[in-house]
């Protein structure tokens, strides 16, 4: 990342950059520093506000010319209601003015006082730092031709304090993991196999205090993960499964969190293999183990106090004369069976094994974050994450990190009157069901009977996980969707209280037909 944010308590009329980025209200209203921007312009903005159609409406931006400053240009950013400016809104504004400011190299702005006494100068200071990083990404890899952006300096202006000073900070390690995140998501898969993909990982955390091991094939094998192996078994690339453990120093750590998620490099669908139109954006199937790994490498650096265990099972889902076939039956870590009825549904397989780990490790709270449904997207779209869960107080907990940190995520249920769907006739479960309905319900259902009791919730981001264009500062391509989430939950993380273990009586009912031919 070449961009950073500082902060200064020099007037907005003095601040020596290239362009001066200003807040203004609903109905125009000149928010704090656009005033300079007024002065500085020859004429009446407000006219030249109404006859650009600029209203001040989140998201809107006017660039205008001024003279008499050091600033070269201004920018005003619209941000709505005064009363209801959001940490939200904030981080949206501040990651649309970066990007149109990409032929700039440093910029100045106001933003982080715009918001209302209930948002701190903290809070609001790294609203505006978070949106300006993650607004600013571009993946640029493979481009032979064109410019980065000169973007490299963003300063905010305001009110000096050591809670701005660390919110910069915070926000400087977050983005830099969401970042990474997505620079994984975007890679091609020809260049991410398992192995280079452990690897990437290995990369990242070993010089962020976060001990990984990597196993592989025979590794995986001998700890008995069959759907590891046998999802990975028909790609001539093995697969790997990454395990990180971040110790906090110093005091005894405040329970354990594990993490786990879905790490398939590609996913063809196997021999159940998905139709081409669109496969291509099946190389961001990773996106979970990213989000996990990627939230890993902020731990030390924001002195997170609990210890958190990463299960991040690695995997290329291909069709093959050594494939899974459908109907085949795979013995899980855990012990269970599962008959295969449909290759593409392989997330469930490979999460599994990582989740009985984790539970077997006796971690006091599970979360993954798998891009494991379609049918999620239906239901919620491509914005918003599913989440479902064994512990009520878990689940809060989990929804109310995801709000902090603004990443929409909306609760589904695990009907126990479902459960019967996903019981196989030959094995002890069965990976698809045969209905078309509620499949991403039946897929967490799937899951749980792999958690034992330990409080646990799935987090499907099949929607989320990438975008089709840029919005505020979620940008086109791997968004790093779960990574703010993550952090957020690990800084507060309070281990759920242990339940007297409610023996569930195993699902007995055997569902009757066998599955519609789906193609
Ligand atoms: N990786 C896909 C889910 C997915 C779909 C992610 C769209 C992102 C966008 C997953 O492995 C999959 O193929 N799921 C199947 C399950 C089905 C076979 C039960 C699906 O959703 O169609
Ligand atoms: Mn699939
Ligand atoms: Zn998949």
């Amino acid at each position: 990342m070449n961009l950073t944010c500082s902060f200064s308590t020099v007037n907005p009329a003095a601040a020596d950059v290239d362009l001066l980025v200003v807040p203004v209200y609903a109905n125009g209203e000149l928010g704090p520093g656009a005033e300079v921007v007024a002065a500085a312009f020859t004429g009446a903005i407000s006219d030249y506000m109404a006859a650009a159609g600029f209203a001040g409406k989140p998201g809107q931006i006017l660039r205008v010319p001024v003279s008499g400053l050091p600033a070269l240009s201004a920018l005003l950013v619209g941000v709505g209601e005064r009363e209801k400016v959001s940490e939200e809104i904030l981080c949206r504004a501040a990651a649309i003015a970066v990007r149109s400011a990409s032929a700039v190299s440093a910029l100045a702005t106001t933003l982080a006082l715009a918001g209302p006494k209930t948002i701190s100068a903290e809070a609001a200071a790294y609203s505006v730092a978070e949106g300006s990083l993650l607004g600013a990404y571009e993946f640029r890899a493979y481009k032979t031709s064109g410019a980065d952006s000169e973007l490299s300096q963003v300063v905010l202006l305001g009110t000096k304090s050591a809670e701005v000073a660390n919110a910069l900070k915070r926000a400087q390690v977050v983005a830099e993991a969401v970042i990474w995140a997505r620079d994984l998501v975007n890679e091609p898969s020809g260049t991410k196999s398992p192995t280079e993909f452990a690897t990437a990982a290995n990369r990242l955390l070993s010089k962020r205090g976060v001990k990984v091991t990597v196993l592989n094939e025979a590794q995986i094998r001998a700890q008995k993960m069959g759907g590891v192996i046998g999802v990975g078994q028909g790609s001539v690339r093995p697969p790997r499964f990454v395990k990180a453990v971040y110790e906090p120093a110093g005091s005894k750590a405040r329970g354990t969190l594990a993490l786990v998620g879905k790490g398939v490099v590609f996913d063809t669908g196997g021999i159940s293999i998905k139709p081409s139109d669109g496969m291509e954006t099946m190389k961001t199937d990773m996106g979970g183990a990213a989000a996990v790994l990627g939230a890993m490498a902020t731990l030390r650096a924001l002195g997170v106090k609990h210890r958190v265990v990463a299960y991040t099972p690695m995997v290329e889902n291909m069709p093959s004369g050594s494939a899974i076939r459908p109907g085949d039956v795979l013995k899980m870590r855990s012990g269970k069976t599962v008959e295969v009825l449909n290759t593409d549904a392989e997330g469930r397989l490979i999460l599994a094994d990582a989740l009985s780990w984790a539970d077997d490790d006796g971690a006091d709270a599970i979360v993954d974050l798998a891009t494991l449904t379609g049918a999620c997207v239906v239901a919620l779209g491509e914005k918003i994450a599913g989440l479902m869960g064994n512990d009520d107080d878990w689940s809060k907990q989990v929804q109310q990190a995801a709000d902090r940190a603004g990443e929409p995520v909306w609760p589904l249920p695990l009907p126990e009157a479902y459960r019967e769907q996903v019981v196989s006739e030959v094995a002890d479960l069965r990976n698809i069901t045969n209905t078309r309905w509620g499949g991403t319900l039946t897929a967490g259902l799937f899951l749980e009977e792999f958690v034992g009791d330990t409080p646990w919730v799935h987090l499907d981001i099949a929607g989320p996980s990438r975008a089709n264009s840029h919005d505020g500062e979620m940008t086109a391509g791997g968004t790093g969707f779960g990574v703010r989430t993550l952090v957020e939950l690990a800084r507060t993380f309070v281990p759920p209280a242990k339940k007297a273990p409610a023996k569930k009586a195993p699902a007995k009912k055997v569902a009757k037909k066998r599955p519609p031919v789906r193609r």
